[in-house]
């Protein structure tokens, strides 16, 4: 016991540790990304061209329409209640428009490098799918529906 003591103290010192090692606080784990993970998420998605303009002429109807044929409704509730991830009330709230399309694009790379999906993903336990949501012709109609919850 003294020994496995002692190297756990050992391995502490040299950095590597003996207790689970991935609970480095959210600025510290931005910081390491070298400041390309903001609020809106790591710049290494990229985002379509004048997306915040898209938007803002796309239709939340047939945004409301493609959470049911792209699969998010089999996760997602629309009111405030857990499925297999969050229910979308209040998720504008939550969540910049750029963060969310970081999700709806690149959910597993969200979950790896972007601090508050990774906090997401703690507790909630399980990845959220890619749905191969076009970029161009349906994330628009989608961040006008999230918009307006
Ligand atoms: C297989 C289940 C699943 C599917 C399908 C899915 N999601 Fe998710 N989603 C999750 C989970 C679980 C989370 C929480 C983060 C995590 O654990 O990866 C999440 C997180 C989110 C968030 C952040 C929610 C919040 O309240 O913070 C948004 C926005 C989102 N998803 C949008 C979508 C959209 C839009 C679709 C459809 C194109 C979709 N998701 C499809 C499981 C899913």
């Amino acid at each position: 016991m003294r020994t496995l003591a002692s190297l756990c103290l050992t391995l502490a010192v040299i950095g590597a540790g003996c207790a689970k090692n991935d609970t480095a606080p959210a600025e510290v784990v931005a910081g390491a990304a070298g400041g390309e993970v903001g609020p809106d998420g790591p710049t290494s998605i990229v985002l379509p061209d004048g997306l915040d303009a898209k938007v803002a002429s796309a239709d939340a109807k047939k945004g409301e329409e493609l959470y049911a044929s792209k699969g998010c409704k089999a996760c997602h509730n629309l009111d405030g209640t857990k499925l297999v991830g969050p229910g979308f009330d209040g998720v504008s709230k939550r969540h910049s428009v750029a963060w969310m399309a970081r999700m709806v694009l690149k959910p597993e790379v969200m979950v790896k490098e972007d601090p508050a999906a990774k906090k997401l993903l703690g507790a909630y336990m399980t990845p959220m799918a890619n749905q191969m949501v076009n970029p161009e012709t349906e994330l628009p109609n989608i961040l006008a529906f999230l918009k307006s919850k």
